[in-house]
């Protein structure tokens, strides 16, 4: 099974940090939207698509891409993101999005994440020390059931 992830990570890299723990010594490979523009994702069986959540999305130029790409047609698929403090399943608009791809969805693994957006920075911000080291052992847990959920079927 080939798995890549594309990822935005752009507010304190807490995305980044979390699809790398997934990657190392495993056979991810990881592509920023930039490079996922540019490079040849047919071969991939799997893609996730990961980044923070800003104003209750995943990151626009992410959400572009995944709605404009042809690549994910018929691919599993599955959602990665990290949140200040989550009130919702975030991944559901996308997931929507997706539908007339006819993606199959492997699942989704989010934690929280350091968040000192506007007035938050004040206080010190929220979700300080996250991802942590707890959250990326799940992240590695996460990628290491991929195969499995991979072949059930989502
Ligand atoms: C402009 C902006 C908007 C954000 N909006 C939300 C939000 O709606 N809900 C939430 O839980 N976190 C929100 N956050 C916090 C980020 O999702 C969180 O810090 C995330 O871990 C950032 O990931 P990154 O470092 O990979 O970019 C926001 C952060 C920024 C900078």
């Amino acid at each position: 099974m080939k798995t890549a992830i594309v990822y935005c990570s752009v507010h304190h890299k807490n995305t980044e940090a979390v699809v790398r723990a997934m990657a190392q010594g495993r056979d991810i490979d990881l592509y920023t939207v930039e490079e996922a523009r540019e490079a040849d994702l047919a071969g991939y069986d799997c893609v996730g698509l990961a980044s923070g959540i800003y104003f209750s999305r995943f990151h626009r130029t992410l959400e572009a891409w995944a709605r404009e790409t042809d690549v994910l047609h018929g691919k599993a698929v599955f959602f990665v993101y990290t949140c200040g403090l989550r009130h919702r399943e975030f991944s559901a608009r996308l997931r929507k999005a997706l539908r007339g791809q006819g993606c199959r969805f492997l699942g989704v693994f989010y934690c929280r994440g350091y968040d000192t957006f506007g007035a938050l920075k004040l206080f010190g911000g929220i979700a300080k020390g996250r991802p942590n080291a707890r959250d990326l052992r799940r992240a590695e847990q996460f990628a290491e059931s991929l195969p499995e959920r991979f072949s059930r079927g989502g």
